[in-house]
This record gives structure tokens, sequence and C-alpha cells, in this order.
């Protein structure tokens, strides 16, 4: 029998865990706040950050929410984060990706001050995990870590395989495994023997973005199969891995909705305390 981790369960616990943490600056008289800034109507980021911003509000961090014209233009979207990195009421700031195609993405994620890149997205924060001095990872990949702790599982000396090499997913989850002392291979689109790595995997991450791209073929009997993609289907959502099949040989699966989904912004919310802590010089 798997066992089917449960996002929302362990979310609702880092985000416990959260407004404790928020209540005790308050009685310090410190404040949290987080700023997230949006160009455009994508509806997905729409949704995104309407999220974002009831989770600031469940949790006492103060949401200030910077919704820009599909017009901005860089020098003005540059503007804003200048003067929110000098704010210093604003502790972590966010910058809903995809921006649209006319503005530029890396000069955007650099201009934000690496003390507020909650999003763990700027090059000075990628280098800080990759030596494994961090204080900020980016969410899905915490939020995976988080669940495996959550589950008792103990990466060390597993064999763990991601698909997806992107920077917001697959390579941190690398990086973070490997620093738990996991043997960790990273899959891509040119992967030539897919399966065979992915039969090996004592620990799969699936970050490809197809959906029910992981068939049960592709899975060791046991195995702990985390599944971070999304997709809106026919029969409702699903994600990168084919579940009904997948779960009949896992020892502990996440379930699309319900499992990664949900704790995502929760480490968002934990990166903004974090951030807040460490602005005012107090310890983690
Ligand atoms: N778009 C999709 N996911 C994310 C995320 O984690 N952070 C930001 N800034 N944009 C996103």
């Amino acid at each position: 029998m798997t066992e089917i981790i449960d996002g929302k369960a362990v979310a609702a616990a880092v985000k416990e865990r959260v407004k404790q943490g928020v209540l005790e600056l308050n009685e310090k008289g410190i404040t949290v706040g987080l700023a997230v800034i949006i160009v455009g109507e994508d509806p997905a980021s729409k949704v995104y950050v309407a999220n974002k911003k009831k989770a600031c509000e469940a949790l006492g961090i103060i949401s200030e929410e910077y919704a820009l014209p599909e017009s901005t233009t860089q020098e003005e979207l540059l503007a804003l984060i200048a003067e929110l990195n000098r704010k210093k009421s604003i502790n972590g700031i966010l910058c809903q990706l995809p921006l649209p195609a006319h503005l530029d993405e890396k000069q955007v994620i650099n201009a934000i001050l690496p003390e507020k890149d909650v999003d763990a997205f700027h090059p000075q924060n990628v280098g800080r995990i990759m030596i494994g001095d961090f204080d900020f990872v980016p969410c899905t990949p915490a939020g995976i870590m988080e669940m495996l702790e959550a589950s008792n599982i103990d990466v060390c000396g597993k064999t763990c395989v991601v698909i997806g090499r992107s920077n917001i997913v697959g390579k941190p989850m690398g990086m973070l495994l490997l620093h738990k002392n996991g043997t960790v291979t990273i899959c891509h689109s040119k992967t030539r023997n897919l399966k065979e790595i992915c039969l090996g995997a004592d620990i799969l991450v699936a970050a490809v973005g197809k959906p029910k791209f992981v068939t049960a073929d592709m899975v060791k009997e046991g195995a702990v199969v985390i599944d971070v993609g999304i997709h809106r289907g026919e029969n409702g959502l699903c994600g990168d891995v084919d579940f009904e099949n997948v779960s009949k040989k896992t020892s502990f699966i996440t379930p699309v909705p319900g499992g990664v989904g949900p704790m995502t912004i929760a480490m968002l919310m934990q990166n903004t305390l974090t951030a807040a802590k460490k602005q005012n010089a107090l310890p983690e």
C-alpha cells in the first residue's frame, strides 16, 4: 500500500509555524511585509498572486500588490523594484513570472536585492544554494524537501532522479537532494535512456511539464514519487505522473491536486519570515 503525502496538511503545519514566527516579531514591534508585482493580465498568474495575498493575510504578513499594466516599460518596472528595495517595511519582493515578452526577465531578477529575493532566483542566491550556504530556497524544491522530511523519508544514500532541469525546480531540487547526501541524476528532454534511469530511482521527482509523462513501467517497486506538474485536462487536474497506475508501485506518492502545489505558497511565506528576521538581525 502506498502512502499518499498530504501536501495540504504539511503546508498547514508550515504556515502555522510561520504564523507563530510572525507573531513573535510583531511582539518585538517588527512587521513582516511582502511585495508582489504582477505585470499584465495572464489569468494563471492572477490566480497565483491572489492566493499569495490570501496566505499573507492569514499569517499576519502585510502584502502589497503592484498590478502593473501590460504596457509597463522595463524602466518603470526597475524603478518600482528600486523603490521596494529601499522600503523598510517590505522584507520580500516577488515579481510574478512569466513577464510579458517585451520585458527582460533576467534584468528584473538581478535588480531585486538578494536579501529580499524570497523566490531565490537572484544569481547570488542561486550560487549560495550551490555551495550549501543559503537563506532562501525556491519555493517548489523547498516544499518538496519539507514533504520528504514530514514523511520521515531519509534522502541519505538514496538514488534520486529529477526529471526536468529548470532553474526554478529541477536544478535547485538536484542540489538540495545532493546536500542531503542523495546520489542525484538530473534528466531532461535529451536524456537517452530515461526509462532505465528512472527505474533505478529510490526517489523520483517529476518536473517535466507533460501530463502523465511518468508511467508505471518507469518506476521501481517501493519508490517515492513526487509530482511537480499540474495540468488541466478533460477530467480535471492531473500531474506529470500517471497517478492511478504509478501509485500501485510506490511507497509514497504526492497527489495532484493537494501535493506539491499547496507547499509552494507555504514556503514563500517561510522565506518572507526568514527575510524579515535576517533584515532585523534576528536568528532564524
Ligand atoms: N511563476 C510561476 N511560479 C513562480 C514562482 O515561484 N515565482 C515567481 N516569481 N513566478 C512564478
